[in-house]
């Protein structure tokens, strides 16, 4: 089997983070969600992968930041999409890549509990032509929904239904083979101008091909918005296992599960778990709550912070009040402004959210 990673898009919904960051690169407990995915179907005994990208400069981060997959075991392939047109047309332009392989598709923006082996091998020994992977939500309008007949079989999906008959959600995980291509070739763009994967699933089905449904019964997380990025940050927190590598002086306290990478520095300082400090951060005369991932070369010093995602290189330096629930993008300077008049001083890029007292 190959595997098809979908890593274009426009990553909208974590505008302003993705104006410069790919949203598959943004990490949760500091490693990137796309390099999850990666790890995930490697796991699962798939060495050879296309990934989908876009033609902007966030694809050219992507494709740096992956290389030729060697540091996973894998081969990579990219795939430039000239426009993010549907998951279906990403499909469709995979062809070449996937020939008559039989494949899996993960979002790149998806984190998933336990993996994806299990899923695999049932798909790898049925003669199914797919396979779709379910999950209970409770707002399944949101989603593209799957409506099972009494035996369990897929009679309808539904993208965004406004009123759902079922609240099984599809999940970004779906396993085709070669009948998928004629399905997406034989469909038309959405009223939103995109070639829909729950279409051309519709399609397979409405010709009589076997489509297998599996309810997964984990968490999954859709990491579109700023508060699915925390969500998928702190159950991936509270299940890796954790390690000190950095240096942690007597005057500090780490409790619970935290993460220390090697070359931070915890002085004076309290970090409590799930956590994680990146290679080379400081924490000074500081506070780390649960629930956050500080990423490398960040300076956190006589500040709180808890519950909360901060990417690289940022200063955050004698801040009053506490920080919670917020992701704050690379090189951010958070600071107290010795300046008079006393007033908030900001920078901010477009579509930025900020909170005050
Ligand atoms: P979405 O989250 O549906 O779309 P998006 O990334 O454009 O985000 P937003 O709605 O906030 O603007 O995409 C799911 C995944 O599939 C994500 O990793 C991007 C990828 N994708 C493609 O690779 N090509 C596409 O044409 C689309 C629509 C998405």
């Amino acid at each position: 089997m190959k595997g098809l990673i979908l890593s274009g898009g426009t990553g909208s919904r974590l505008y302003p983070i993705t104006y410069t960051n790919a949203k598959q690169l943004v990490p949760v407990a500091n490693k990137p969600v796309l390099f999850r995915v990666i790890e995930a179907i490697h796991d699962a005994g798939i060495n050879d992968i296309g990934i989908v990208v876009g033609v902007d400069d966030n694809a050219r981060q992507v494709r740096e930041a992956v290389g030729d997959g060697r540091r996973w075991g894998v081969k990579i392939t990219f795939i430039p999409q000239e426009a993010p047109l549907g998951l279906a047309h990403a499909v469709k332009i995979s062809q070449d890549f996937l020939g008559s392989d039989r494949f899996v598709m993960f979002l790149g923006d998806n984190v998933i509990q336990g993996g994806i082996s299990d899923l695999i091998r049932r798909f790898e020994t049925s003669d199914w032509d797919a396979q779709v992977v379910l999950t209970p939500v409770s707002e399944p309008q949101h989603y593209g929904v799957a409506e099972l007949d009494d035996n369990g079989c897929i009679q309808k999906l539904v993208e965004k239904p406004r009123q759902p008959r079922s609240n099984l959600a599809l999940v970004g995980i779906y396993m085709f083979s070669e009948p998928i291509f004629q399905a997406v070739n034989g469909i038309n763009p959405s009223w939103r101008g995109e070639l829909e994967i729950t279409d051309a699933i519709q399609w397979l089905i409405d010709h009589d091909y076997r489509v297998e449904p599996h309810v997964h019964r984990g968490w999954w997380i859709d990491t579109g918005k700023p508060i699915d990025m925390l969500e998928a940050n702190n159950r991936v927190l509270d299940e890796i296992d954790h390690h000190v590598l950095g240096y942690v002086d007597r005057d500090s306290q780490v409790n619970g599960k935290v993460t220390i990478e090697k070359g931070a520095e915890v002085i004076n300082s309290v970090i409590r778990g799930p956590a994680i400090i990146g290679e080379d951060t400081r924490i000074v005369n500081s506070y780390v709550g649960p629930f956050t991932s500080i990423y490398h070369g960040c300076v956190i010093e006589s500040s709180e912070i808890e519950h909360s995602i901060v990417l690289e290189n940022c200063h955050i330096v004698d801040i009053p009040v506490r920080l919670e629930d917020s992701v704050i993008g690379r090189n951010v300077i958070i600071t107290r402004s010795p300046i008079k008049p006393k007033a908030y001083k900001m920078i901010l890029g477009d579509n930025s959210q900020v909170g005050i007292l």
